[in-house]
């Protein structure tokens, strides 16, 4: 098993793409805490990943929440290797229509709260003084802009962006930083991007979800369990010499 003894955290793990990390941790030997704002949902999670799971209420917006479960985590488990930031929220509108409103809760979840998260966690790793791996989830969005998806699309170039800092600045303690960009996964998410596309491209419902799956090159969209190779690969030692890569896991979409 590659990751026997590790204590790894996935934030918003506790559904979609997040809940198969959890459960692909959890079957390589790590313990998983399941961290979500949806702590019955996330208890669900860690009951079924089992191996001593566990979920802990997190709203990556406020510091207060990012530093509890910190310390909960290494006073209950003994320390943390693994940071997966997955936790994001979604939103879609026509430029000329974006709110402050919107553009504050994209970047407050996707940007601030995964840096934030990242520090917390990243300087208690300096402390441990055992190196660690932080996976940041970012998404094909943020390697080009979409004429309906501005500001989505620039909270995910931030976390590549972020993704390339902080790998150059952590790697001399030990800890690798490294992203997945996903394509197009059929997860709750998605189920909101295809309401906010019927409403703005006058579809019905279902159809830009059918579309977009026939465009993947593989033939498919994705599926969470598609990220689940990765993620273990990211956070093993097999990947010890990967610094600041965002890898892309998305059947080819984005190479399309
Ligand atoms: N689904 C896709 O097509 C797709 C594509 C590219 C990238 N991604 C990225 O992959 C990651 C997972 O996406 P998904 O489709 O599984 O999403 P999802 O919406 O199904 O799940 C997201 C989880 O994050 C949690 N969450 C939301 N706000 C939070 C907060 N403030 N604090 C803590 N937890 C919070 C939710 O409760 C939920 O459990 C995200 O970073 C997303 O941007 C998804």
């Amino acid at each position: 098993m590659k990751l026997s003894d590790k204590v790894a955290i996935v934030t918003g793990g506790a559904r979609g793409i997040g809940r198969a990390i959890c459960e692909g941790y959890a079957a390589e030997g790590a313990r998983v805490v399941v961290a979500d704002l949806d702590l019955a949902e996330a208890e669900r999670t860690a009951a079924a990943c089992g191996g001593g799971a566990f979920a802990v209420p997190l709203d990556v917006t406020r510091q207060d929440s990012i530093d509890a479960v910190v310390d909960k985590v290494v006073a209950s488990a003994g320390g943390i290797d693994i940071l997966v930031n997955n936790a994001a929220v979604f939103d879609l509108a026509p430029i000329l229509e974006v709110t402050r409103e919107s553009f504050d809760r994209v970047f407050d979840v996707n940007v601030k709260g995964l840096l934030f998260t990242l520090q917390a966690v990243a300087r208690r790793m300096v402390e441990q003084g055992r190196g660690g791996k932080i996976i940041n989830m970012a998404s094909q969005a943020g390697r080009r802009g979409e004429p309906l998806v501005s500001v989505y699309c620039a909270s995910k170039a931030a976390v590549i962006s972020l993704t390339q800092s902080a790998g150059l600045a952590l790697i001399r303690h030990g800890i690798n930083v490294n992203g997945i960009s996903p394509g197009v996964v059929d997860t709750p998410m998605w189920d909101k991007v295809d309401r906010l596309f019927a409403r703005y491209e006058n579809r019905p419902l279902g159809e830009k979800k059918r579309l977009v799956g026939e465009a993947v090159p593989f033939g498919r969209m994705g599926r969470p369990e598609d990220h689940v190779g990765a993620a273990i690969f990211l956070a093993s030692a097999d990947s010890d010499y990967v610094v600041a890569q965002t890898l892309n896991v998305d059947g080819g979409n984005w190479m399309s």
